[in-house]
Formats: structure tokens, C-alpha cells, sequence
């Protein structure tokens, strides 16, 4: 079944795209559950998209209590290739200001109690993953942002998200030795849907709207909620105009993506041999 071949993944302040025509919603259940919330197919761009919201509509899940596996199983079965994951995240770096956007090239694996495999129970597969995100769907992602031109957002097309386990903050000495590692953002959700795309070889890449100074900024407040929500809005405005440009880019001209091929030398289970 193919209903959609881009797919968005939306974070805390984007639970829904105001610009979606044609709206159906479609509950889907896959060997791995259900999805966070029923699946939205509509038109952007003249172009079908399926969207989730990754907390559910209504921002009913912890990050550690998504599930992973059927979010993206579900992107899979609606014959998604091209998946945009929209998320809030933290600053470990002075340039990167609140508001701005960032386009992560790289993921640091700080979280604790995820499934981020299909594989396992007799099925072995060892996916590459030394660049985690698709770098040509970044490159039409990022040229869509700058093409925007977007008051008060300074875009950074390269950066290292640290996805950590929550639901609390970090702490100074964390968010420190994240900043010795020369980390970029910080946030709680990517890298196993990162993880989880490249092994349904779907190419995957991130929005992330910058909410925040983390907590190791003299100069800033420690992160709170209040301080999240703040932003989120602008950010969520900001990230429907991105998705939409970058929709229209991806039909325009879909780019080659060696996620496609992911499984092509990944799986070490003999197969033949099966009974
Ligand atoms: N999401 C938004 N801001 C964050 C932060 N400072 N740390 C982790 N996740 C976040």
C-alpha cells in the first residue's frame, strides 16, 4: 500500500499541519502496536503526506513511553521513503540561539531504556550507521529553511544531537561534558527513530527547533517547561512553512538516498538454510 511516500514526524509544539487538505485519519496496527496516534494522510504541496504526532495528539507520552518501533513500522507499511522528524531541542552551544533551526549530521546515544531494532528472536541484521541521517534529504531540508528566509532563525546545516533518556533535564556537569564532546542539541527522541528508519530503509532526517539554552549558560535560566512551551509556538509556526517547502522540493525532485538499499549487505542470518 502506497498512500504516502513523505512522511513527518511531529514533535512537542507540533501536533498537527494547519495546511494538510484532504485530511483522513487512519488508525493502523502493527506486530509492534499502535502507533502513538492515528496516522494523518493529507495533501501538502499537492503532494501526499502521512503525518504523527510523536507524543500523540493531545502530548500523552513520555519519551521513553513512545513507541518506536510501530511509528515507524506504520511510516513503512503506508509506503513512506522520505521521513521528516520535526523536534524540540536544547543548545549546547552559544551560536545556537533559541529559535534557530539545525539540520544534525550526527547523534550521541545517551538514552537508557529504548528498543531501536526490528531485529532479533533468529533475524540478525547489523545496519550501517555511521552517518545516521540521509545526507541528500538534509541538503533539500536545509536549502528549504534557508530558501525561507525566516526572521530571528539562523540556520546550521551540520550538528551533533545528543538524544538523552529524561523525562528529567540534564544536569550542569551532564550538559557540560556534552558541550567537552563538542556536542551540538540536545533532545530525547531522534536516534531511535533515526535507528529504526535506516533499518526499514527509509531515509530519515531532523528539524530541530531550538528551545533552549539547556541549563549551562550563566547567562540563561535552567531549562524549564515554561521556558520549552515559550518557544515552541514560533517554532511550530515556523516549522510548518519548512515542511511544507521541503515537501514541494522532495516531489519536485526526490533525491537518491542509500537508506534505500540499507538491508542490501546488513542481514548475517542464513536465510537459505531456513526451514
Ligand atoms: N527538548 C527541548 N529542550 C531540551 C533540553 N534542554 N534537553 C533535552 N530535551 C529538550
Amino acid at each position: 500500500m502506497t498512500l504516502a511516500e513523505i512522511g513527518i514526524i511531529g514533535g512537542s509544539g507540533l501536533y498537527k499541519m494547519e495546511a494538510l487538505k484532504d485530511v483522513e485519519e487512519i488508525e493502523i496496527e502493527t506486530p509492534f502496536g499502535s502507533p502513538s496516534d492515528a496516522v494523518i494522510i493529507g495533501t501538502l504541496a499537492d503532494t501526499k503526506v502521512a503525518f504523527l504526532a510523536r507524543h500523540g495528539r493531545n502530548h500523552t507520552l513520555l519519551p521513553s513511553e513512545l513507541p518506536f518501533c510501530a511509528n515507524i513500522y506504520a511510516m513503512k507499511q503506508l509506503g513512506v521513503k522520505y521521513l521528516i522528524s520535526a523536534s524540540a531541542v536544547g543548545s549546547l552551544k552559544a551560536e545556537v540561539k533559541p529559535l534557530d533551526m539545525v539540520v544534525p549530521d550526527q547523534f550521541i546515544d545517551r538514552t537508557k531504556n529504548r528498543i531501536s531494532t526490528f531485529f532479533g528472536e533468529g533475524i540478525i541484521a547489523h545496519i550501517a550507521f555511521g552517518d545516521p541521517i540521509c545526507k541528500n534529504l538534509a541538503a533539500v531540508l536545509a536549502d528549504a529553511i534557508a530558501s525561507l528566509n525566516l526572521p530571528d532563525v539562523t540556520l546550521h546545516r551540520e550538528g551533533t544531537y545528543v538524544c538523552m533518556e529524561g523525562p528529567a533535564f540534564s544536569t550542569k556537569a551532564e550538559s557540560n561534558l556534552y558541550r567537552s564532546w563538542g556536542a551540538t542539541i540536545i533532545g530525547m527522541t531522534n536516534l531511535p527513530e533515526a535507528k529504526l528508519a535506516r533499518e526499514a530503509e527509509i531515509a530519515y532526517a531532523t528539524l530541530a527547533l531550538v528551545t533552549d539554552y539547556d541549563c549551562w549558560h550563566p547567562d540563561h535560566d535552567n531549562v524549564t517547561v515554561e521556558m520549552v512551551i515559550g518557544n515552541l509556538q514560533r517554532n511550530g509556526v515556523n516549522a510548518q512553512k519548512v515542511i511544507q517547502e521541503t515537501v514541494k522540493r522532495l516531489s519536485e525532485n526526490p533525491p537518491q538516498s542509500d537508506a534505500h538499499s540499507a538491508l542490501k549487505y546488513a542481514i548475517l542470518t542464513n536465510l537459505a538454510n531456513a526451514p
